[in-house]
């Protein structure tokens, strides 16, 4: 696919920074008020106006192969997600029309050729229709569907499976998406294969960690020992698709090829030797495209001051045979303990403690971090 024109803006752009040897910054110092990180007003107007009403990323989409079903309970609603036989993603929340037994117990896809409750055995089609109740002459006639799983709005594009929390919600991934309809398709997230998903909770604020993927400027020092020697200091170029954050991170190598007078890359896989792509997908997503596998990161702010942590790593469908699991396995506890638990989230959870002690009234975002500025005026702008 050919590059994308807002990615060929970033790469000139990144091109220009290195050749200057001169990080290009934003223009102002903003400041960010620290109740926003533990105020349970914000906190639930936060629930209510994104994580209930904005599609969500609730699944890649090799997650799900047709006949199968899983339980996801990450964001705060019990959802149940299938894939009928003619393939496609379905969402409902995962509650039985009889008496509310939880239908669907695994968050790994099982094969299912239909959804029966452990209950009283009520059973139900993948596509959420109900098929039989057990005596079903002990209950009155009721309307067509009237008994079938509620449905929650849901779609599949990019490789991703995206779903509203809440019934009878509309879904239009055209509108939401905007620009990064254009931009996605680049990165190939649909040719990847799920590697290993991790699920954790911490005690912090889920906007601090969006945060910690927005800028690079603490990757010189607080990534020292893992990933800083792979990249620039300070360089990168990003841009706002709406109140989506698309951004790339210079890499040792673009410096070294801007000096070499390289060309520059227009292949996914040349970019991502040269930069990281990295994208806040609002409200909850950021991806990281490593040169070679992709981390998506999704968050959910279970309180005020805690956030559930799902970090799924998606590697080449190519690379997914076993002989590359000890690859794998490596990288990815290099990436999910060596630097997210250790650095990133070991820093969020330790500003959460002391952010009510008063000794800031508001968190200081410089010029080389105005992208933490627009992700926190685009959550404002919605509450
Ligand atoms: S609660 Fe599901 S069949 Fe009774
Ligand atoms: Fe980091």
């Amino acid at each position: 696919m050919a590059l994308p024109s807002a990615l060929a803006s970033q790469l000139e752009s990144i091109r220009r920074q290195c050749a200057d040897r001169s990080p290009c910054w934003g223009d102002e110092v903003r400041h960010i008020p620290v109740e926003r990180y533990y105020d349970s007003g914000i906190r639930d107007a936060e629930v209510e106006q994104l994580f209930r009403k904005l599609p969500l990323i609730a699944a890649h989409s090799s997650e799900l192969a047709p006949g199968q079903a899983l339980a996801h309970d990450a964001y705060g609603v019990p959802m149940l997600l299938t894939r009928d036989a003619d393939g496609r993603a379905r969402a409902f929340l995962n509650v039985c029309r009889h008496r509310g037994m939880r239908l669907v117990q695994h968050a790994q896809a099982q094969d299912k050729p239909a959804i029966s409750c452990p209950y009283h055995g009520w059973t139900y089609r993948l596509d959420g229709t109900l098929r039989h109740m057990l005596h079903a002459e002990a209950f009155g006639p009721c309307a067509q569907g009237e008994r079938d799983l509620v449905a929650l709005p849901c779609a599949e594009r990019h490789g991703l499976v995206w779903v509203v929390p809440s019934p009878g919600a509309a879904i239009d991934l055209d509108d939401f998406l905007g620009g990064l309809n254009d931009e996605l398709p680049f990165h190939e997230i649909e040719s990847l294969q799920l590697f290993r998903t991790i699920d954790a909770e911490y005690a912090a604020n889920w906007k601090l960690i969006v945060d910690a993927f927005l800028e690079p400027y603490h990757i010189r020092v607080l990534h020292r020992d893992t990933i800083a020697p792979f990249f620039t200091d300070g360089i990168t170029a990003a841009e706002r698709h709406g109140p989506h954050i698309s951004s790339l991170v210079a890499r040792r190598t673009a410096q070294e090829r801007v000096d070499a007078k390289g060309p520059m890359p227009s292949t996914t896989d040349e970019v991502r030797r040269l930069a990281t792509p990295s994208h806040v997908i609002f409200p909850n997503t950021i991806t990281i495209f490593h040169p070679d596998y992709l981390s998506l990161i999704t968050l959910y702010p279970t309180g005020p001051e805690t956030l559930r942590w799902t970090h799924r790593m998606l590697v080449p469908k190519d690379k997914s045979t076993p002989d590359w699991t000890p690859h794998w396995e490596k990288t990815f506890s290099l990436i999910e303990q060596g630097v997210f638990q250790k650095e990133d989230i070991h820093c969020a959870v330790n500003i959460q403690k002391g952010l009510r002690t008063g000794a800031n009234a508001h968190l200081t975002v410089g010029r080389m971090e105005q992208a933490v500025a627009w992700f926190h005026d685009a959550v404002a702008s919605r509450l």
